[in-house]
């Protein structure tokens, strides 16, 4: 079986450096990979786009310390990792069986910096989508 991280990698430049500041974050469409590119301290990371909670867009949530907030009804994540942190960190999914579902870890993205180009690692399946 191949896992994802078995997949051949295609970078795309999605930015310049100065272009996304320490702090900020930017939505990327690619193909239909929704991606939110985000500069924590100089250190890039790419996460899927959009919340699991209820499939709404990660672009404007605030990022402190590490951890995504997301802007609709604030869980949070761990932006290296994608990790849920809140509410699966605070309440015991047992507690919130309604959630179960929306409680999930974000894709990440690999991210490499060439020169000034910011660029980021897609699968082929996505960058068949972003070829259309
Ligand atoms: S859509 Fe993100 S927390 Fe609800």
């Amino acid at each position: 079986m191949v896992g994802m991280s078995d997949r051949p990698l295609t970078y795309i430049t999605v930015a310049k450096v100065e272009e996304v500041l320490p702090g900020q974050s930017r939505p990327i469409q690619l193909g239909q990979c929704s991606i939110l590119l985000i500069n924590e301290a100089g250190s890039f990371y790419a996460l899927q786009g959009v919340c699991p909670h209820q499939d709404l867009p990660l672009a404007d949530g605030k990022i402190w310390k590490g951890v995504l907030d997301c802007p609709w009804h604030h869980f949070q994540y761990d932006i290296r990792t994608g990790e849920n942190l809140y509410p699966r960190r605070v309440y015991p999914l047992r507690t919130l069986p309604h959630l179960c579902d929306q409680v999930r870890s974000l894709q990440t993205y690999p991210v490499q910096i060439v020169g000034q180009e910011v660029q980021v690692g897609i699968s082929e399946c996505c960058l068949e989508c972003f070829a259309k």
